[in-house]
């Protein structure tokens, strides 16, 4: 009763889906991706249209394979089926519904991926040996005796191979080189469900890349075997190549003696004559395929007679900035190397090449005694050796601009002369001086040193011409500034002013005084106090003389500097012309009234005149000097000029 009620409802549900009696519904595959070898998987091939009471048959085929997989007949409560996984599952399978004289139905395609463990790697050199030369092409394989869906890591001395083609299971190294010598190991793996993986490694190869041996160079040295006889050491050396190396010696077509040598050279003794020729040598080396020629040497060995400078640039005296070039020739030797020396010392920032010293831009300090020293030298030895004697080149110093300045000397009470002096900073001597009157020479003097001094006429106050000066000790001419020569004989009046530094509780501290002249080109200044002559510089003061415009004199007000100053100026050549300045009183007092006075002074000029007289009537006889004084200032107000 159950079950009929069962079977309505279902047959209600299904009805459309088994509407036709002759129709087949695809069937849908499911089951895992992936699966182990000979473990058992579960498929589902599901059905959902179908005949009634009719007899379905499910067929598994791999598509790829085209090979049946096998059949259950279709049950309506479950279409599960397991299978043991064999190799031919791996693929596209299908499942297909058939049913008679009904048309087949094929299901989706799904994918399986057969995993079986990998094992067995092994490395199949395919190139052939294991040891060769380099540039040879490298193909390794990892074979392996069971494992789908392998991958590979290829391991050279531990570490992993990234530069070289992979593909699949193989390794190409198309040209190898040494760096691709060691231990290779193939590392095989694959997984399953993600998470499981399985491993193989192979077993070490090695293989050997040797590298080609390199041409070899030739050189020799020469053995003493006694006081008279020699002999010649050649070696032959090659910079690369895998030992053991094969040198034989050859001079010219003959083979002279040959050597497997465990390195990289190769020594042999021959025969050697000095000044004789013992034949020209060739090396050749072999170590595989090829054989590798030095360049040819001549064995002669002559010792080094007669060097000689030979100063090619010409004369052994010059300017500075020529080129200087020696030659060191000999008249006999081979195998010649050379070293220059400048007074005793060796020679190092010239260009030297061959028996040739090269100086570009000379200076002075090029100038000395040059030897040269020329060697037989062997393989870095030398032997024999000749030294040349020595030659002194002098690189002279151009001369440099000259400075022009004339002083002025009295030679009686009427007559004046102007001594014109020419200096220049450098310059080998002897130099010649000139002096030129605009284009007029007036004077010219060749000098042992760099100056030169001329006497010309002078008239004073008058302009007697714009002169200069030209120097000359080679190649150029240097012409120093004009100047004119024009004497302007000191003259009054001569005026003394003065400002002052005030203090921080406003009174003066410090006062600088100037003292300068009408006129005068060649002025002498002198400063005095109390009538005494005052040095340069003293405890409480410092001169500093600025000729021709002024002198002046710095002052600390003190106790010490309180006194009456003066200044005097004369013509520097004729002290019997000198002028002097008024004489000025000064001490903190006086200094420290002198913003009264102003005040005084803008108040009223004169109503303070009038005070100041007054001053003067009352004090009278008894402070005459003082009193002068004080009129002096108020008369000149703020800048306390004394007039
Ligand atoms: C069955 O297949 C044949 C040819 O493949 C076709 O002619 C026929 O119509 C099909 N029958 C049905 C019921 O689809
Ligand atoms: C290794 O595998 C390759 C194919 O990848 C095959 O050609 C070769 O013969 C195998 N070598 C050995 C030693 O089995
Ligand atoms: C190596 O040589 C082969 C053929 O000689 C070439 O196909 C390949 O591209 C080369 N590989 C490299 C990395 O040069
Ligand atoms: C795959 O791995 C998951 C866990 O990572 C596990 O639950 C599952 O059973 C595994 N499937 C098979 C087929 O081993
Ligand atoms: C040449 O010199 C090198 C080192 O300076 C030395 O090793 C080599 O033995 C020398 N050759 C001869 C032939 O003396
Ligand atoms: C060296 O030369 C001799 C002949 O002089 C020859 O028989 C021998 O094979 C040569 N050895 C090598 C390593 O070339
Ligand atoms: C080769 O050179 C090495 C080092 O330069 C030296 O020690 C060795 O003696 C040389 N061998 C020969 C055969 O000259
Ligand atoms: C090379 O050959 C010449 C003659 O052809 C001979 O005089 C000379 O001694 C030879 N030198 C050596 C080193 O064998
Ligand atoms: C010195 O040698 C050079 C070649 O280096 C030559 O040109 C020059 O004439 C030689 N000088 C003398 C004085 O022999
Ligand atoms: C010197 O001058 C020559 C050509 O005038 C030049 O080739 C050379 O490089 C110069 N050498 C130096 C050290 O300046
Ligand atoms: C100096 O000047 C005279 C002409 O006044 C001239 O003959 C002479 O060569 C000059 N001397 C020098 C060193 O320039
Ligand atoms: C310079 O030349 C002028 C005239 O051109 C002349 O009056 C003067 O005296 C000359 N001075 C000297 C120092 O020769």
């Amino acid at each position: 009763m159950f079950a009929s009620l069962l079977w309505v409802i279902l047959g209600l549900c299904y009805c459309s889906k088994e509407s036709s009696q002759s129709h087949l519904g695809y069937p849908q595959l499911s089951g895992p991706s992936e699966a182990l070898v000979k473990k058992v998987a579960d498929f589902k091939c599901d059905l959902q249209i179908y005949p009634k009471n009719i007899s379905i048959t499910l067929e598994f085929y791999n598509e790829d394979k085209h090979k049946k997989l096998g059949e259950y007949t279709f049950a309506e409560d479950g279409a599960s089926f397991p299978m043991v996984i064999e190799h031919n599952h791996d693929g596209n399978l299908v499942c297909v519904a058939k049913a008679p004289n009904i048309n087949a139905t094929v299901s989706n395609v799904h994918y399986l991926k057969v995993i079986e463990p990998v094992k067995g790697a092994v490395i199949d050199v395919r190139s052939g040996p294991v040891e060769f030369f380099e540039g040879k092409t490298l193909e390794l394989s990892c074979n392996h005796t069971a494992g789908t869906y392998v991958s590979y890591k290829w391991l050279l001395n531990g570490q992993l191979v990234s530069q070289a083609l992979q593909y699949h299971n193989r390794l190409l190294i198309n040209r190898t080189t040494s760096k691709d010598s060691g231990s290779y190991i193939c590392m095989a793996f694959n997984e399953f469900n993600k998470t499981k993986f399985f491993n193989a490694s192979s077993t070490e190869v090695v293989i050997t890349v040797k590298d080609l041996v390199s041409r070899p160079d030739i050189s020799f040295t020469v053995l003493k075997e006694d006081s008279h006889n020699y002999s010649a050491m050649v070696t032959c050396e090659s910079a690369k190549g895998t030992p053991p190396v094969t040198f034989s010696l050859y001079n010219r077509t003959e083979l002279v003696a040959n050597m497997t040598a465990k390195d990289r050279n190769a020594t042999f003794k021959v025969p050697l004559v000095l000044g004789k020729h013992m034949g020209d040598l060739q090396c050749r080396a072999n170590n595989g395929d090829v054989t590798e020629h030095s360049k040819w040497i001549p064995i002669v060995v002559e010792p080094v007679k007669g060097a000689v400078i030979d100063v090619r640039s010409g004369p052994v005296e010059f300017f500075e900035g020529k080129t200087l070039e020696l030659s060191c020739n000999h008249t006999a030797g081979t195998y010649v190397s050379y070293k220059w020396l400048l007074n005793g010392q060796l020679v190092s920032q010239a260009l030297q090449y061959h028996n040739r010293l090269l100086i570009n831009r000379t200076t002075s300090k090029d100038s000395g005694s040059y030897i040269c020293m020329a060697f037989n030298e062997f393989n870095k030895t030398k032997f024999f050796n000749a030294s040349s004697s020595e030659v002194v080149i002098t690189v002279k110093d151009l001369v440099s601009r000259p400075d022009i300045s004339f002083t002025v000397l009295k030679e009686d009470s009427h007559n004046y002369s102007a001594m014109v002096t020419c200096e220049s900073a450098k310059g080998t001597p002897p130099v010649t001086f000139s002096l030129y009157n605009r284009t007029e020479l007036v004077a010219n003097m060749t000098a042992k040193d760099r100056n030169a001094t001329f006497k010309v006429p002078l008239v004073l106050g008058k302009h007697m011409g714009d002169l200069q000066c030209r120097a000359n000790n080679g190649d150029a001419t240097e012409h120093s500034k004009w100047i004119p020569i024009v004497v302007v004989p000191v003259e009054g009046p001569v005026m003394m002013d003065y400002d002052h530094d005030i203090g921080e509780s406003y009174d003066v501290v410090s006062l600088t005084i100037y003292c300068k002249a009408a006129k005068g080109s060649f002025p002498r200044y002198q400063w005095f106090l109390n009538k005494t002559l005052l040095d340069d510089r003293g405890s409480f003061y410092s001169v500093d003389h600025q000729p021709p415009q002024q002198s002046i004199l710095m002052l600390s007000v003190g106790w010490r500097s309180a006194g009456t100053y003066h200044c005097s100026v004369s013509d520097s050549f004729d002290h019997t012309t000198a002028r002097r300045s008024k004489r000025v009183y000064l001490d903190k007092h006086v200094l420290n009234r002198i913003p009264i006075l102003v005040a005084t002074v803008v108040f009223g000029c004169f109503t303070a005149m009038i005070l100041v007289v007054s001053v003067c009537c009352f004090l009278g006889v008894v402070f005459k000097r003082k009193a002068l004084w004080r009129e002096a200032y108020v008369g000149d107000g703020e800048h306390g000029r004394c007039p």
